[in-house]
């Protein structure tokens, strides 16, 4: 057996369903989850048509590299949302949405004998854990500033760790925080890794959710901009998951510096990860849309409005840049938090503790997570208010 997979971490729902073990919730309340991020919204009558109409597919094995088509629809949508011009037969791979493809990047990427090392924020999206360490690397977990809206503190990762690095990934808007990387980010990251040589893995799954009026800036829109338009050491990862509520088809698509793209589709012929002709079509469909991802924006928009103002008055927690999750301080144990919430009002938040790593500092808070819970926003407004008025109410109680 691969000994690496004991090193595996628990998933969070995992430790979840532990926490919740043997309690029964109030029966006053109805159930409600702001755990798992799925999105909840509807997926268009539009896609759902084209999947129908596409299923002539399932009579052919697909290319890993995708239909002309499909490649096609993410080159024109790259152009419309970043102003990028990216190369449709090099620079770009179709995949069965991110998260497979974050994880399959690693296998590309690492080469095991060097004893590398992985970087990423701490707290980050648990698949950048498992991917490093599956691939024989060393996790390191580098800090974020709440004072500085959850910024990663690149700053504080030692030059002996960059020397080992040979990936990094980025999530930018972040999970959990919402937090979007600026350009200046961007900048430092791009010295180190001309510096030191590692690639740049950066999860742009939540790009269309945000708040303001500008939209977050992407991977290879900064390195445009900086006048790298070789995107050297570069890949970005988006997803149709959350943009177009289709979490279950698993579309989404990988871009970037062509020579890494060029071995990541060598690697996924042999893993065996070509996208479903029908999904393909339907991806297509999806990509060439933008009326309802813009209704799907608003629709957070109006959400996220309503709710955060409940909440911040009894929590530490405001609007985020981006994404569908609130970040929010809490009174005490985030864990105890979860658990008496769930018992007293039968709502489901997830400890903040379970998507972070203790990073051996001299505090028992040296876990970022520590004292904080991750609430997506995911249901339909009514029920995000219930639950909100439901966590207020229960705050008050305990800070009583
Ligand atoms: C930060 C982050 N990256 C990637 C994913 C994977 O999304 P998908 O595989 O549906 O594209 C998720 C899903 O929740 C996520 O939160």
């Amino acid at each position: 057996m691969n000994p690496l997979l004991d090193k595996l971490q628990p998933y969070p729902f995992e430790r979840l369903r532990t926490l919740f073990a043997g309690i029964t919730p109030n029966p006053a309340f109805r159930p409600i989850s702001l755990g798992i991020g799925e999105p909840k919204h509807a997926t268009p009558q539009f896609i759902k048509d084209a999947l129908c109409s596409s299923l002539e597919g399932l009579a052919h094995y697909p290319l890993t590299a995708g239909e002309p088509h499909l490649r096609d629809a993410f080159r024109r949508w790259l152009m419309t949302r970043y102003g990028l011009a990216v190369d449709a037969n090099t620079q770009m791979l179709p995949v069965n949405g991110s998260r497979e493809a974050l994880f399959a990047f690693a296998q590309t990427v690492l080469d095991a004998s060097a004893k590398p090392v992985v970087v990423f924020a701490n707290p980050f999206y648990q698949i950048y854990e498992g991917a490093a360490v599956l691939g024989g690397a060393q996790p390191y977990y580098a800090p974020c500033d709440p004072a500085r809206n959850f910024a990663v503190d690149w700053d504080a990762v030692p030059p002996e760790i960059w020397l080992r690095t040979q990936l990094l990934y980025v999530c930018s808007p972040g999970n959990p925080t919402g937090a979007v990387m600026p350009l200046s980010e961007w900048k430092k990251l791009f010295e180190l890794s001309d510096k030191y040589g590692f690639v740049i893995a950066s999860d742009e799954c939540y790009s269309e959710i945000y708040f303001g009026n500008e939209a977050p800036l992407g991977g290879l829109q900064a390195a445009n901009k900086l006048g790298r338009s070789d995107f050297r050491r570069l890949v970005s990862f988006t997803s149709l998951s959350k943009r177009s509520n289709v979490p279950g088809m698993r579309s989404g698509f990988a871009f970037g510096d062509s020579n890494y793209i060029r071995k990541f589709l060598l690697y996924r012929t042999y893993h065996g990860s070509a996208m479903s002709p029908v999904i393909q079509r339907a991806s297509i469909a999806a990509w060439e849309d933008e009326k309802h991802v813009a209704e799907n924006r608003e629709l957070y928009r109006r959400k996220f409005a309503e709710v955060t103002p409940i909440l911040a008055e009894v929590l530490d927690v405001k609007l985020p840049d981006a994404s569908f999750y609130l970040w929010a301080g809490v009174p005490g144990s985030d864990t105890d938090f979860a658990r008496e919430l769930y018992a007293q009002y039968n709502v489901t938040v997830l400890p903040g503790s379970y998507i972070a790593r203790e990073t051996g500092g001299a505090t028992a808070t040296s876990n970022p997570g520590a004292g904080r819970v991750r609430m997506a926003l995911v249901a339909d407004t009514a029920e995000c208010v219930e639950a909100a008025q439901r966590i207020a109410e229960f705050t008050r109680k305990l800070k009583k």
